[in-house]
């Protein structure tokens, strides 16, 4: 029986033909083609390096000086965040940041379950005071918070706000710490980085140095200092301590979801690694008979050349 190779397209056997033939696929590479690519290749990373020091030579000329990078325990494929470290965040950021700062996208209930239980949530909801309304007679009143508000705004407009901090409004933290280029280690670094101005540096009126803002001149005068906030888990309430733990919590807002997107990917690895590691071994199981064959080629013998 005739195999498949034997067609009339591969003569085999045909006198005056070699009878062997050359089946690699890369033989017949278009030269030119190559050259274009490598060229295109060239060119490419010659422009990605050229914009790449651009920007950094950018960088360079701004007056600010780029936070260090510091080690978050919840920096990793593996790590999750430090639950007892966003409960002491979330006491600085109430006993200190929230005078003048909002989370107007956190509410009370999702605290629930990550720094504290349902009954110390509605507590805490419960020590606001919210806005609600219309009742029948048309009034709109006050109530204590309950779980669903979200931790409110100090002042009652915009306006309000830049009247009480010389014209400058204090930005809702939810999502600052992604917001700002830097992220945990800026925040950090910008509420520890507070110094004497340098000569010769002018600073608008309720203006302060601090080399890590862009500018040099924040209107957010230093707020965490030795015992600037207290613990209730007795954690010795250092400037660095408070800086790091509102800063873990102010991650946790920003992205709520952190853990649990970490918990999917490892499982998503685990389940796509084994059936990449499995489709791997049947495609070898597959291809295996195809790989190991071998196709051998003879002249014809005279007589069955006649046939
Ligand atoms: C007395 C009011 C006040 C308090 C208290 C305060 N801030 Fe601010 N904050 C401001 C003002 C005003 C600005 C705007 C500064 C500016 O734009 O110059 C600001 C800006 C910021 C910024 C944004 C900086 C940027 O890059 O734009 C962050 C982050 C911040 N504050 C974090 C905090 C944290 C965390 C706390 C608590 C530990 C806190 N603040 C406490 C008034 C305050």
């Amino acid at each position: 029986m005739l195999s498949s190779y034997q067609t009339s397209e591969w003569p085999i056997g045909v006198r005056g033909q070699p009878s062997v033939r050359n089946f690699s696929p890369f033989t017949n590479t278009n030269g030119n083609r190559n050259i274009y690519l490598t060229t295109a290749g060239i060119i490419g990373a010659g422009t990605l390096g050229f914009l790449y020091t651009l920007h950094q030579s950018v960088q360079a000329s701004d007056i600010y000086q780029h936070p260090p990078h510091y080690p978050w325990p919840h920096n990793g494929f593996f790590k999750s965040f430090d639950h007892k470290a966003i409960r002491r965040g979330y006491e600085v950021y109430k006993q200190v940041c929230s005078a003048c700062h909002s989370l107007r996208y956190v509410r009370y209930r999702e605290l629930i379950g990550v720094s504290h239980t349902e009954d110390e949530a509605r507590a805490e909801a419960e020590e606001i005071q919210v806005q609600d309304g219309p009742n029948e007679a048309g009034k709109m009143f006050m109530r204590p918070g309950k779980l669903s508000d979200s931790f409110p705004s100090p002042y009652p407009n915009e306006e309000a706000a830049r009247a009480a901090n010389n014209g400058a409004n204090p930005p809702d933290l939810s999502y600052i710490v992604l917001a700002r280029h830097g992220n945990e280690d800026y925040v950090f670094s910008l509420l520890t980085g507070y110094q004497d101005k340098p000569e010769g540096f002018i600073l608008g009126e309720g203006q302060h140095f601090n080399p890590v803002f862009p500018g040099g001149a924040i209107s957010m005068a230093q707020t965490l200092f030795n015992e600037a906030a207290e613990y209730s888990d007795g954690t010795p309430a250092t400037a660095s301590q408070l800086a790091k733990d509102v800063v873990t919590f102010l991650s946790w807002c920003a992205q709520p979801e952190h853990d649990k997107r970490k918990k999917v990917l490892i499982n998503c690895w685990l389940i796509f690694g084994t059936l990449a590691v499995s489709l791997w071994y049947w495609k070898r199981y597959l291809g295996s008979s195809m790989k190991t064959r071998k196709i051998l080629f003879r002249n014809l013998t005279k007589s069955e050349n006649k046939k």
